[in-house]
């Protein structure tokens, strides 16, 4: 995601669009850049690349004037971070910032072409540009012309044009990308997120799907894409600056978790092939996929626990051979590797050092390398990047956005998702699976963001149960297949904000020592979800419950079994046991989240941890 800002008034634009993109700097920080265009027409276009402060520093020096302007602060995700790459980008007179993803941008850029047009960069959002100026030659207004090229296009955007031979003027459109307008006196704004203007205005218009329309200093216009007239009513904002930042929610942590249906449907974009049955991943060469005899998954953390579900889904989707390890135990353990190995590396930052090394001891020795990124163009993807070798297979990206909470949320849900995309797109390849097995998982896929919307709204269920749990000093996390590395996860997520002792356990690993520990003081939270597991799961439980333990439960919507036999219940709606992982995390996210809250700790920057371990 990508933050954008947008101003027409009385005032120099210039100060306006940059405090405002420094506010929304946590969307995106890999380029920044300005569009200003004078009463006169003159347009100025300055973009520099790395955090904002390089933007500054070139502006220092070679300022905009001009009272109309519009602003970007990029997360990229077409196009690796570079000057040429940031946004504002511009084609005869007119400019364009965007956030979002055009899903068939290399079709138009086709079209294009063959049209004449000539391209500067490796975006997806310069066609809005190019689409727009076409128009404009036709005669159309730039009103007009904006609801022409969205009309176009198939994907997500917000977008903000300016055009020079129209100074004084905002043209906007959105879909699936969120953008506001704020109002001003005499001036108004657009942005991607309330807080970026809000220390002008604390009336805001929240627009919708399919909106687009104008601002000036005079005004708002708003239409549907078609040019039917709409209206909006303004929202009075009473949030503080600091609330605002944080999309009113109280940590960064929670605002992710509520943001996962959006980063599942990013992620998911463009790739789930619903209509042919087949899945589309783009950047990652698929003859190295097809090459791999034996698959080994290295990652940290979270990130490892995302490799333990992937384990799962490549062997049982597309029979590939698949381990998983620690990266900082692989890095040393002089693994035999060879050139029919394929090693996927998962990391959400993309820098973690011992993923980084192991990596490079992979490759080192021979082995395919391939990588699930948050971050694009990060080492780890640098490292995966195809060289020529036909060794290294690219990278599939999560699109969850920047993750600021150090408590991975949403980039775990989308790695997830990521993996099972990984596994299907194998299976493909290696046809191990029926058309009709497979488009059972794309739709179960597809139908996630929604059933984790349900789930968010259960919130207030988990923060009572969490209430219970405030004083506990240990816990345990049962699961069995696909759901222990989600015991795992939620022991983790835990621990590392709450700081109580929790430990995942394979359910199947009780009799084996940890049911020493159970007694009226051990909470043992278990993940009882349709699949092969569940009736030992149940008889695990009971064991535990015979022993005194005091027991929580993950259970299917639909699955009253348990009712009277435990404390405290989380419900997902587990219909399909490859995406039952996904669904079973959010309890376990909010439940260490309310804990954490409750014992009154610092959510987002707990004690000793940090967001990305780039010292091994
Ligand atoms: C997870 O909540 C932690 N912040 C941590 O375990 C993290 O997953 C690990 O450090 C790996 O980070 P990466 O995904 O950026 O490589």
């Amino acid at each position: 995601m990508c933050g954008i800002v947008g101003y027409t008034g009385a005032r120099v634009a210039e100060p306006v669009l940059i405090e405002g993109l420094q506010k929304l700097e946590y969307r995106g920080y890999d380029s920044a850049g300005v569009c200003t265009v004078e009463a006169s027409g003159a347009m100025h276009l300055r973009r520099a690349m790395g955090k904002l402060a390089a933007l500054r520093a070139r502006l220092a020096t070679e300022p905009c004037p001009g009272s109309t302007g519009i602003g970007h602060t990029r997360w990229a995700t077409h196009g690796k971070p570079s000057e040429h790459n940031a946004h504002p980008h511009r084609y005869e007179g007119v400019t364009v910032v965007h956030n979002g993803i055009i899903e068939n941008h290399r079709a138009l850029r086709a079209e294009l072409q063959a049209e004449g047009h000539t391209f500067s960069s490796e975006t997806d959002t310069e066609i809005f540009a190019h689409l727009v100026a076409r128009e404009r030659r036709g005669g159309a207004s730039l009103h007009e012309s904006v609801r022409g090229a969205v009309r176009r296009v198939h994907g997500a955007y917000a977008l903000a044009v300016l055009d020079e031979r129209c100074p004084g003027e905002i043209a906007f459109a959105r879909l699936a990308s969120p953008l506001v307008v704020g109002l001003g006196d005499g001036e108004n704004f657009l942005a991607s997120d309330v807080p970026a203007v809000l220390e002008h205005t604390r009336r805001f218009v929240f627009l919708e799907d399919g909106d687009t329309g104008t601002i000036t200093a005079a005004g708002l216009t708003l239409t549907d894409v078609d040019g039917r007239p709409l209206s909006r009513e303004a929202t009075q904002i009473l949030w503080s600056a600091v609330m605002a930042e944080k999309g009113g929610h109280k940590h960064f942590m929670h605002k992710e978790i509520a943001e996962q249906p959006r980063a599942v449907t990013d992620t998911l974009r463009g790739r789930l092939g619903l209509g042919d049955g087949d899945v589309t991943l783009d950047g990652v060469d698929l003859d190295v996929l097809a090459r791999a005899k034996r698959i080994v998954i290295t990652a940290c953390g979270t990130s490892w626990h995302a490799g333990l579900v992937g384990r799962y889904l490549v062997e049982q989707l597309a029979r590939v051979p698949c381990e998983v390890e620690l990266a900082s135990e692989l890095r040393y353990r002089d693994p035999v590797l060879s050139d029919d190995t394929l090693v996927l590396a998962i990391s959400q930052s993309g820098e973690t050092a011992d993923t980084l090394a192991a990596l490079k001891e992979a490759k080192r020795r021979g082995t395919m390398v391939m990588s699930i990124c948050n971050v694009i163009d990060a080492a780890i993807p640098r490292a995966c990047a195809p060289d020529g070798s036909g060794k290294a297979a690219g990278t599939l990206y999560t699109r969850a956005g920047p993750e600021i909470g150090v408590a991975s949320t949403k980039a775990f849900v989308t790695q997830l998702v990521a993996l099972h995309l990984l596994a299907l797109q194998l299976a493909s390849v290696r046809k191990t699976m029926t058309k009709q097995a497979l488009a059972g998982d794309l739709q179960a896929l597809a139908e996630l963001p929604m059933a984790i919307e349900g789930l968010l709204d259960g919130e207030d269920a988990v923060k009572a149960a969490a209430a219970r749990y405030v004083a506990a000093r240990d816990m345990l996390f049962l699961g069995r297949g696909l759901l222990f590395p989600i015991a795992l996860e939620g022991a983790l997520k835990l621990k590392e904000i709450s700081y109580i002792h929790a430990e995942g356990y394979a359910a199947g690993e009780m009799k084996h020592g940890p049911i020493a520990l159970i007694d009226e003081h051990m909470p043992v939270l278990v993940l009882a979800l349709p699949g092969p597991g569940y009736e030992k799961v149940i008889s695990n439980m009971e064991e535990t419950r015979a022993r005194g333990g005091r027991i929580l439960a993950v259970v299917d919507t639909d699955d009253h079994a348990l009712d009277d036999q435990v404390e405290a219940l989380f419900r997902v709606p587990a219909r399909h046991p490859r995406t039952a992982p996904v669904l079973a995390t959010i309890p376990l996210q909010l439940f260490a989240y309310h804990v954490a809250c409750l014992r009154g700790l610092d959510v987002d920057q707990p004690r000793n941890l940090a967001k990305s371990v780039t010292v091994e």
